[in-house]
Order: structure tokens, then C-alpha cells, then sequence
């Protein structure tokens, strides 16, 4: 939850987490040691994958991290039979979207107001990878 909370304007709540893992959504930590450095939350139903969440600590961004565990996240989706990854994102969060270009997700679609944002709502791109 701290690093949630340090790093969107609009975390996820503990409610959040405590659902995906009670729905038994495939959930993972990135540790050194005692320390959490970051995570992902992934659903994966009817050979289609989604990854809900993703997220690194800021001291630990920039490290190559968030890319490690979206091939963790895509070689898990793979194997439990989905054929494409899919996932959400802010179009003000260019960081995010230059990780998953290069990673080769390609943009599919925009929900209108998706997001709550400071000022009203923000669209989200919807990205897909396939999983050959
Ligand atoms: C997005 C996030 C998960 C990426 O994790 P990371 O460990 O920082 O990413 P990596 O180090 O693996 O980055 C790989 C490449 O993605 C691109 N990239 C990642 N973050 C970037 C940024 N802030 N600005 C520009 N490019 C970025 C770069 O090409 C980077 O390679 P480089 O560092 O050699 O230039 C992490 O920055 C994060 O948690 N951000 C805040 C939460 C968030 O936005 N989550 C995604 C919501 S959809």
C-alpha cells in the first residue's frame, strides 16, 4: 500500500488487492531481501490475459524491474493458455506507455473517462501483446 499510495494520484485500495487475491488472480512480488520493490496483479480467463496492475518503487524504477516482471507476467498468461495480453493506460503516463511500446504491445483501443483524474475523468489506451 505505500508504494500504491506514493505513486498514483488514485491507488488501488487494500480492498483491491484482498479481491485479487481471493478471485486467485495470478499476484506477484519482486523482493530484494525484506524490501518489496514492486508487483503485478494478472487475470487470466477464456485465453485472454489482463494485467490489472503493475507497479515498481520509485527508487527501483528505471532498473529494468517492470520489465522483468512483464515477461514473468506474459510467460504465466502464456502458459495458462491466453493468447493475448491486454492492459490499461493513462495517456499522460508516457513512462508506462515507452515500457510497454518497447516491449512490443501495440495500441487497440481508448475507453472514454476510464480514470478518475484530478480534474474529472481521463481516457485509457487499451494496449494488446499477442502471445504467439
Ligand atoms: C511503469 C513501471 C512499472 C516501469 O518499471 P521500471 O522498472 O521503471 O521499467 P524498466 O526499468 O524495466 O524500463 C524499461 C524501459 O521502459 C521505458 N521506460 C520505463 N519507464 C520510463 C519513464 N518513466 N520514462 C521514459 N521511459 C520509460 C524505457 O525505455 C526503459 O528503458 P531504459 O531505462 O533503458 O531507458 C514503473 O516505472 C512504475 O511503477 N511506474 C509507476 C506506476 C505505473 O505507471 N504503472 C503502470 C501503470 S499502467
Amino acid at each position: 500500500m505505500a508504494i500504491e499510495r506514493g505513486i498514483y494520484t488514485h491507488p488501488w485500495t487494500r480492498g483491491n488487492f484482498a479481491d485479487s487475491l481471493r478471485a486467485g488472480y495470478e499476484c506477484r512480488v519482486l523482493r530484494r531481501g525484506a524490501e518489496l520493490l514492486g508487483y503485478f496483479v494478472l487475470m487470466v480467463a477464456a485465453g485472454e490475459a489482463h494485467l490489472l496492475n503493475l507497479s515498481m518503487s520509485p527508487p527501483h524504477q528505471r532498473h529494468g524491474h517492470g520489465s522483468m516482471l512483464l515477461r514473468e507476467a506474459a510467460g504465466i498468461a502464456r502458459k495458462l493458455g491466453a493468447r493475448s495480453l491486454f492492459l490499461e493506460v493513462r495517456p499522460s503516463n508516457r513512462g508506462a506507455q515507452a515500457l510497454y511500446t518497447r516491449f512490443g504491445f501495440r495500441k487497440v483501443g481508448v475507453r472514454r473517462g476510464y480514470y478518475p483524474a484530478p480534474t474529472g475523468r481521463e481516457d485509457a489506451l487499451v494496449l494488446t501483446l499477442p502471445l504467439p
